[in-house]
């Protein structure tokens, strides 16, 4: 017998209430409230009395089961392949390249012998067909469905006999006991969870694609995420053409590691080495306010060019602008050039970006903004086969920073010369690339100009 709930949804956040409000309680966003009508599955009591308890020494570890997305940079962030019965999220902004990643990992799987069913909501078999003939998606063992409703999906999986789903997306799907649109809050929610409870019972891996909303969460609230093994998200700038897949959620390995890929006229290519990617045009110029920074992507270092524009301003406000860098992080860091340094950097307008459209949120980059800055207002070039690190107290001590036997290996990987790091223990011995410590900012500055 199902039992049915009826009340309003607020379709931001989730929260439940019985009665209609202009106001959701829960988040504050307005008008955000849909009446809905919650299922549940009809089944669920036959589930549950299948299923015993057992001892956690006798469940067999199947960790080798593990397979191949036959992509290196895909594997690394699901933590070494697809876990059977496992249910994985993709999230990002619309047109990032979703569909065209799953649909080359679709075309990897399915050649490598085992049977994929790509469902899709969104676009019909022959918009499918385009798009795989340009990736070179061609593996006889990969069925297309174009289908939004989830029951009769899953009539199809019984019959298909799949290792891998593709559901694409999420947004798309619906579930006829649930009287509420597809993509609504209790229909995202339904469809998630009967997905999870196919995954788990048929050990089929699912890969589910969820759009995500302006306010960058998971339109459809954020329940989804807590009911899935695995949530990644795919990022980037849709006019640059690399794309940073991000692990957020990982019941099956760590958080840590990303994966870059590039988009290319076939479709994503990985990129193995992005610091070189990032680099390509740096090629040690010598030129006035801009530096190169190791920053660390999970346990990955990645070498990245940060630079600085400062001008005297011609209007009364200074302006301050960053891409790729937290602002307010800038406005502390000249605070402290201009009170610890003395550069009059209150009357210019500072502009600091970071090349390639990556996003730096660890403080470690201080010092190279810090560096980048001054070597624009003072317009005297940084040696180009310098790279910089540390974190920058407000009293401008240079802090140390983590994992830095790894930043300093991937600096000399790529031939450059010196290493400006701050002062602290365990400093790594790296062949040929000299290592200068430093414990304050006017330190590191003597150093470099
Ligand atoms: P898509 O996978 O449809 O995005 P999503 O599913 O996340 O909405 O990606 C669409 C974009 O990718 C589109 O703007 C064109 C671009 N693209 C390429 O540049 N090369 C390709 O080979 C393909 C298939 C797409
Ligand atoms: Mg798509």
């Amino acid at each position: 017998m199902s039992t049915k709930k009826p009340g309003y949804y607020c379709q931001e956040c989730g929260h439940f209430t019985a009665r209609w409000m202009g106001r959701c309680s829960g988040c504050g966003a307005w008008n955000t409230y849909v009446e809905e009508v919650v299922a549940s599955p009809r089944n669920h009591r036959s589930i549950e009395r299948q299923v015993e308890p057992r001892p956690l020494i006798e469940v067999p570890l199947v960790d080798s089961d593990r397979r191949s997305t036959g992509m290196a940079e895909l594997d690394r962030v699901l933590g070494g392949g697809v876990v059977p019965g496992s249910l994985i999220l993709l999230g990002g902004d619309p047109g990032i390249g979703k569909s065209t990643l799953l649909l080359q990992v679709a075309g990897a799987i399915g050649s490598a012998g085992h049977r994929v069913l790509y469902v899709s909501g969104e676009e019909s078999p022959h918009q499918i067909k385009l798009r795989a003939d340009r990736l070179g998606v061609n593996s006889d063992e990969l069925y297309v469905y174009p289908q939004t409703n989830l029951e009769a999906v899953e009539e199809q999986v019984a019959k298909v006999n799949p290792l891998l789903i593709v559901v694409d997306s999420i947004q798309t799907m619906y579930i006829s006991d649930i009287t509420s649109a597809p993509g609504s809050v209790s229909q995202v929610r339904g469809c998630t969870a009967r997905l999870m409870q196919w995954a788990k019972k048929q050990s089929v891996s699912v890969f589910v694609v969820g759009h995500v909303t302006k306010e960058g969460m998971i339109a459809g609230p954020r329940v989804m995420e807590h009911m899935v093994d695995v949530v990644l998200y795919f990022e980037g700038e849709r006019h640059q053409t690399f794309r940073i897949l991000r692990g957020v959620k990982n019941r099956f390995g760590s958080t840590n590691e990303i994966g870059v890929f590039e988009m290319s006229g076939i479709g994503l290519q990985e990129v193995a080495n992005p610091s070189s990617f990032f680099l390509m045009d740096h090629a040690f110029r010598n030129v006035a306010g801009t530096v190169v920074v190791p920053t660390m992507e999970g346990t990955r270092p990645l070498l990245v060019e940060i630079q600085a524009l400062v001008c005297p301003t011609s209007f009364g406000t200074p302006r301050r602008m960053t891409a790729g860098v937290d602002h307010n992080r800038v406005a502390l860091i000249m605070a402290v050039l201009e009170k610890r340094l003395g550069l009059m950097l209150g009357n210019c307008d500072a502009y600091v970006n970071v090349v390639g459209g990556v996003r730096i949120d660890e403080p470690a980059a201080d010092l190279g903004i810090a560096m980048a800055l001054a070597s624009s207002f003072r317009e005297r070039a940084i040696d180009g086969r310098v790279v910089v690190m540390g974190e920058l107290g407000l009293t401008g001590e240079i802090r140390p920073v983590t994992a830095l036997d790894k930043r300093i290996s991937q600096a000399a990987q790529l031939g450059f010369g010196c290493c400006i790091v701050p002062r602290q223990k365990g400093l790594p011995e790296i062949g040929e690339l000299e290592t200068k410590e430093v414990a304050t900012l006017a330190e590191a500055f003597d150093l470099v100009f």
